[in-house]
């Protein structure tokens, strides 16, 4: 597939779907150890049918951004969290895990490659970041593979919200994506497979995506298919999920974070019950993707509960969004060790 040429991509109307960039990097893994890896621009994968990726999901990803500065330069937020994830995910499947600096320098290696095609600062895009670990190889019983891919792809996307932040609905929904001693707390294929389908559930009857409640006892909160979930109290205090099964975010954390440092408002993590969502203000999803998305209303029962609006966002979310996207961006000085400046210089290919 031949990468979009740059003049005919519209940075200003970009999607969330997949436009070809130049270079992707790719290391393997045998004998006991990684190679040095190379960037390719050739963007598919010959790799055995029996690889267990294919058959048993020994498949990790993570998903992160570079964003474009107002001087031009380029930036990742919070990079050394998502490789410390990816760890945690390899470590959960029996994979081999690979180092914070391998994944830092393959992600940087990427990312200067593609320079290009990180959108300008006003766009409010971004560059999509896609690392993943596959098992591979010649592999029928169900077994850990013998050796694996590392892989970062990345693409340009549009802006979650263009021409300013509305709020969107959620419905409950009786399905569970994770077991409670399970994989929900690593980022790993099987977990996207089994929400596949109450996602498009929830699309069909006009919601944004469905929320998923503790496997447990389904009484409480657990988060969306690929996003955390956080309230506001009606004391001003932000709180999230208590929960085991549940991806911990880094878009979550970074807003507990901002929400104390910048707004001194209290925190913290801890039961959200479907049955009092009148003891919260304000509610909102939030991940990568959108950063954060006020939530209008979540139907449960076939009862819509409304939080601050079903058409406004509430001052808390918008002034967390403002925040949060700003140090994203570089508008808005963040704590330190948040951003990883990348310089466009490249070393690997
Ligand atoms: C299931 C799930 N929960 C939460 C998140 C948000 O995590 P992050 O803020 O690290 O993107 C994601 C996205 O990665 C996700 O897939």
């Amino acid at each position: 597939m031949a990468h979009e040429p740059i003049g005919t991509l519209d940075f200003h109307n970009l999607g969330f779907s997949y436009t070809k960039t130049k270079w992707n990097y790719l290391s393997r893994w045998r004998d006991g150890k990684w190679d040095d890896g190379i960037l390719r621009n050739e963007d598919t994968l010959t790799i055995a049918c029996t690889s267990t990726c294919l058959h048993y999901g020994q498949e990790a990803f993570e998903g992160m951004k570079a964003y474009r500065r107002k001087d031009g330069k380029i930036q990742l937020f919070r990079p050394d969290e998502n490789a410390k994830r990816l760890q945690r995910s390899c470590e959960r499947l029996l994979m081999p895990p690979i180092s914070v600096e391998r994944f830092l320098q393959a992600v940087t290696a990427v990312v200067r490659a593609n320079a290009e095609f990180v959108p300008p600062h006003d766009s409010g895009a971004s560059l999509y970041i896609r690392p993943y670990v596959l098992g591979v190889g010649d592999n029928m019983g169900v077994r850990p593979a013998k050796e694996y891919l590392f892989g970062v792809v990345c693409t340009p996307v549009g802006a979650y919200f263009k021409g300013g932040l509305s709020p969107v609905n959620f419905i409950v929904t009786d399905l569970d994506r994770a077991a409670p001693n399970g994989t929900g707390q690593v980022k790993v294929g099987g977990n996207y497979g089994a929400s596949l389908y109450p996602h498009e559930a929830a699309k069909e009857k006009g919601f944004a995506d469905c929320i998923y409640l503790d496997p447990t006892t389904h009484t409480k909160i657990d988060e969306a298919g690929s996003a955390n979930f956080f309230a506001i109290t009606r004391t001003g205090k932000l709180v999230t999920p208590k929960s085991s099964s549940i991806l911990p975010s880094i878009t979550q954390m970074s807003i507990m974070e901002i929400a104390r440092r910048n707004l001194g408002m209290e925190t913290a993590e801890q039961d959200i019950f479907i049955d009092r969502l009148d003891d919260y203000a304000e509610a909102g999803a939030c991940g990568t993707a959108a950063a954060i998305s006020p939530i209008g209303g979540i139907e449960y029962h076939g009862k819509m509960h409304v939080f601050h609006s079903l058409t406004e966002v509430g001052p808390v979310t918008k002034r967390l969004y403002e925040l949060l996207t700003g140090i994203q961006y570089g508008d808005v000085p963040a704590p330190e060790g948040w951003i990883f400046p990348v310089d466009e210089s490249n070393s690997l290919k």
